[in-house]
């Protein structure tokens, strides 16, 4: 079952769109980090808005339905609208953009992101395209990179099983039919410990020391990804300053 945050964020972020819509285009401020913007008129731009992340299959929030808490859909919007919210800090996952295999973008998922960014434009709402991860991968009770890409360094033989040392040993474990049928912990077992604390676990460090050190080319991988994503929105709708987390 896909999770699925909507908050409201403290403070605005980033953003920027242009060309076809009506949204003005705004531009981090010189020396400020990212953390100021302004608008064609030079003036700072205030952000206020939601977080809408998809966390599992399809790692897209619904356009057609609405729901209190699963959707982005013409509803959300009017509703964002009406509240006087002008930006939208979406999901955009590596495991939705290159799901199943290395290089093979979905592009199907972009239409998805797509569509949310333009209903998000035509109601005066900017967005930030945001490739969130919690505890890296399904495989440590959180999401992130897709299953393909999770790699461990060479000392990872001599460590014990996940989620050590937060815990026993898990033993329960699902396939996920949707990325080829990698073996991930159950929900159950997940939540026996609070998510923060899987970032302790021998293995999910290990697995972020391999990322880092660019094991098998797959920072590399994410690199791409993400470039594949910028591309995709150049020129209309583009986002200026990325976070993760
Ligand atoms: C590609 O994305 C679409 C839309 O989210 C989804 O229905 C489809 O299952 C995805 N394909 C794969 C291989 O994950």
């Amino acid at each position: 079952m896909a999770k699925m945050a909507k908050m409201l964020l403290p403070i605005g972020l980033t953003i920027a769109t242009a060309g076809a819509t009506a949204l003005p285009p705004v531009r981090p401020v010189e020396g400020e980090g990212s953390k100021k913007f302004r608008d064609p008129m030079g003036r700072h731009q205030i952000f206020h808005g939601v977080n809408a992340i998809s966390k599992g299959v399809p790692f897209v929030p619904d356009t057609e339905t609405f729901s209190a808490d699963i959707s982005m859909t013409r509803e959300d919007f009017e509703i964002m609208q009406s509240l006087g919210l002008n930006v939208v800090r979406l999901g955009v996952m590596w495991p939705g953009v290159e799901p199943t295999t290395m290089g093979v973008y979905n592009e199907t998922y972009l239409d998805e992101i797509d569509k949310i960014v333009t209903m998000a434009s035509d109601h005066g709402i900017y967005t930030l395209l945001d490739m969130h991860q919690d505890d890296l991968s399904e495989q440590f009770c959180g999401e992130g990179i897709p299953s393909w890409a999770v790699r461990h360094t060479g000392d990872h033989q001599f460590l014990p099983g996940f989620p050590s040392p937060v815990g026993k040993t898990f033993t329960d474990s699902y396939s996920e039919p949707k990325m080829n049928n990698a073996a991930f912990p159950t929900r159950q077992d997940c939540a026996t410990h609070d998510w923060p604390g899987y970032y302790q676990a021998k293995d999910e460090a290990n697995a972020w020391e391999a990322l880092y050190k660019n094991v098998d080319g797959m920072a590399e991988q994410w690199g791409k990804m993400w470039a594949h994503v910028a591309a995709r929105f150049k020129g209309r709708t583009v986002c200026v300053h990325c976070v993760s987390g």
